[in-house]
């Protein structure tokens, strides 16, 4: 049933490029779309370097690294994405630029195109209202780096069909995910536990508790995370912390969500993490991925 050949992905960003990385390697042709060159140019770099770097570990055949790239377009041209059979949007967690896509997508693509989102907390339902197709709208959220973990969390909105989850969900075994069936609820499963943990661990810092180095060892030593919470919401972006905060506090109204001061007062002075290079803590260089 998934028979998708030719897959777009809006966005090129740590997720859209490492979600391009991934088709490709499937051996899908990949269209990656964004609105800025650079951008793009950056994400081709990107996508190269991780491919050589996964080659050269023996995690993937160089020849295969090689097909990846050939599989892999790069373009500024949304009218590039009406072949796609599939495409995923992952482009910034602005529930109005989503929608916009979302309408523009609708009207571009065929009737029987899947439209799939990369949302880490707006509901695919109201995604899906910006079309006139919510059946076949889905939500697929990876993890970041997408070349390196392995779960995507399947979201259904209110009128996702039957046919499209399963298409889906044989899709992200095809890209060698693990699927998961979520509710469309604010968060999910993921940032719905993730999300209040790391809030978690920047009160821990703004109290004190410990130095932002001691409260990264005691989760890593003491819970065996592969990464300490600070460190981690510098991977994720503190903004894209905050943000999937906001939502969870406003949609779930629960003050558990509330994001705390300190993690608020980094990204107004824009510390958002490694993006930037500085959050918690600096960065020498910063790579898209
Ligand atoms: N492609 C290729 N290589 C990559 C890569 C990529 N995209 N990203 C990182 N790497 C490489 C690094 O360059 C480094 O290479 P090196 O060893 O040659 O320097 C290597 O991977 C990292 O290796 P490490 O030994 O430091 O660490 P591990 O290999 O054991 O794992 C990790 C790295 C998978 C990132 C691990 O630290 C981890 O699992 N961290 C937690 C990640 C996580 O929780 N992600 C989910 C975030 S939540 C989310 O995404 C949802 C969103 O909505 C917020």
């Amino acid at each position: 049933m998934a028979n998708h050949k030719t897959i777009g992905i809006i966005g090129s960003g740590q997720m859209g490029s490492g979600i391009a990385q991934v088709c490709a390697v499937a051996g899908f042709d990949v269209w990656l779309y964004d609105i800025a060159h650079e951008q793009l140019q950056k994400a081709h770099k990107n996508i190269e370097t991780s491919l050589e770097k996964l080659a050269a570990k023996g995690k993937l055949l160089p020849e295969k690294a090689k097909s990846a790239m050939q599989h892999l377009n790069i373009t500024t041209q949304f009218g590039d994405l009406k072949k796609c059979s599939l495409c995923i949007e992952a482009a910034t967690e602005k529930e109005a630029l989503k929608k916009k896509i979302f309408k523009e997508l609708d009207e571009l693509t065929g009737p029987e195109t899947i439209l799939a989102t990369n949302t880490s907390s707006i509901p695919i339902t109201d995604l899906a209202a910006a079309t006139k197709r919510p059946d076949k709208i889905i939500g697929m959220h990876f993890m970041n780096p997408v070349p390196l973990m392995a779960l995507v969390e399947v979201i259904r909105g209110k009128k996702t069909s039957d046919e499209t989850h399963q298409k889906t969900i044989e899709l992200t075994k095809k890209l060698g995910k693990t699927p998961v069936t979520v509710k469309d609820s604010p968060g999910f499963v993921i940032n719905r536990i993730l999300a209040p943990m790391l809030n978690e661990a920047v009160w821990a810092l703004q109290e004190g508790l410990a130095t932002k180095e001691d409260i990264d060892t005691a989760m890593k030593e003491g819970c065996h995370f592969p990464m300490g919470p600070l460190a981690l919401a510098d991977f994720v972006g503190l903004d894209t912390c905050l943000f999937i905060l906001e939502v969870m506090h406003k949609d779930l109204k629960n003050d558990k969500f509330k994001p705390c001061p300190l993690l608020k007062k980094y990204v107004e002075e824009k510390k958002l993490g490694r993006k930037t290079g500085e959050g918690f803590y600096s960065y020498a260089s910063t790579i898209v991925r």
